[in-house]
């Protein structure tokens, strides 16, 4: 069988996140600036054909979960049958998405079908108008009720919330509070410096604040089991329904257990979420690269793979202006 995606330090990366578009139809302030950004015209994407081709290479060398992110996946035409091929790669276990949750009422039924079960939702405040501020966007009521179509439908859903001072500290206890009474998993972030500019701050609120702030509510929290890989560590307030987190983003503090792998819209292919793509894997194949050159190349990117790439990469990242909507989160 196939080599399997292993690095110097041991690391096994088993989870693509797959970036089918840097388009969205938000443009929130830690994403990219309000006029938004200078988008790859359609021919420079992969095309539906090249992302199945490279994730059933990935499913070939390991590869068990992929995540579908953006941009906003669902802004992207031709997407449902896409996830539809991708569900039948054999060795994929888990097809999971990240989404604004704007468009995500309508592809209910057709997400259900494929068996694509656990999505992530980006919601940031709980009052319209902060929500307004923060996405540049009128849409919470929308989000926030496609969020229980979600809940309702069966799917698992966790809500992403970048925590930013001045932005939406008001809304980390009401957050909290959904979890009461909602199966939710609420995951506080720290914000990382690909906003699409050169303007970056360090956050005042590492998970440090984040947790003390919480605990200074809710003395007892509950400390929950997580997989070693994840990035949040997790906890629940005695008696409620659901589970808040908190992902150190901007510390990473989980780069020792890292197992993603990451392919941009326009086929860079990163071994972390800081620093330079490794290689173009679209310019392969449009050079015409065979299924065994695309599989050397990224062995040699993974075997490339610095234990902390943050550390390797700090001036690389604040020269470049990076968005998380290239990067796919
Ligand atoms: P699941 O654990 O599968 O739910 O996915 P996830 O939490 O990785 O997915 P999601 O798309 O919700 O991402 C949450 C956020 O975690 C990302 O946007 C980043 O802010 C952060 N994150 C994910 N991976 C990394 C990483 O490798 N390095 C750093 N520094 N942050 C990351
Ligand atoms: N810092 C932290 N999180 C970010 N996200 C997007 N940009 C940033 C940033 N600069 C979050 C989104 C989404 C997830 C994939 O990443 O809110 O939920
Ligand atoms: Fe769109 Fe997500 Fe970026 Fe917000 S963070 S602008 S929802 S891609």
């Amino acid at each position: 069988s196939k080599p399997l995606l292993i690095d110097k330090y041991g690391r096994q990366l088993t989870y693509l996140r797959l970036s089918v578009t840097d388009r969205c139809n938000f443009r929130c302030y830690y994403c990219m600036p309000e006029e938004g950004m200078d988008f790859a015209a359609r021919k420079e994407l992969l095309s539906f054909e090249e992302m199945y081709q490279l994730c059933s290479l990935f499913c070939g060398m390991g590869v068990n979960k992929i995540r579908i992110t953006g941009g906003e996946p669902f802004v992207r035409a031709g997407i449902i049958p896409f996830l539809r091929k991708l569900s039948q790669i054999p060795g994929l276990e888990e097809i999971t998405v990240t989404s604004n949750g704007s468009l995500t009422p309508k592809q209910i039924v057709a997400l259900q079908e494929i068996g694509i079960r656990k999505i992530n939702i980006s919601l940031d405040s709980l009052d319209r108008e902060r929500f307004h501020r923060i996405t540049r966007r009128d849409q919470f009521d929308s989000v926030y009720a496609s969020i229980f179509q979600l809940l309702t439908s069966g799917f698992e859903v966790k809500l992403n919330c970048v925590v930013a001072e001045n932005k939406n500290i008001q809304d980390i206890l009401p957050f909290v509070e959904l979890t009461k009474e909602y199966d939710l998993a609420v995951r506080f972030l720290e914000e990382m410096p690909f906003n699409g500019s050169d303007s970056f701050e360090t956050p005042l609120w590492s998970h440090r604040e984040i947790y003390q702030h919480i605990q200074a509510h809710h003395p007892v929290l509950e400390k929950l089991q997580s997989e070693p890989s994840s990035t949040s560590v997790n906890y629940q307030v005695p008696g409620y329904k659901g589970t808040f987190g908190i992902i150190p983003s901007f510390s990473r503090t989980f780069c020792g257990t890292c197992n993603r792998i990451r392919l941009g819209a326009t086929g860079e292919l990163r071994t972390c979420l800081y620093g330079p793509p490794a290689t173009n894997l679209r310019d392969l194949i449009r050079l015409g690269a065979s299924p065994t050159q695309l599989e050397e190349e990224i062995l040699f990117a993974v075997s490339t793979r610095e234990k902390d790439g943050f550390a390797a990469e700090a001036s690389y990242f604040h020269a470049k202006h990076e968005s998380m909507s290239v990067l796919g989160g």
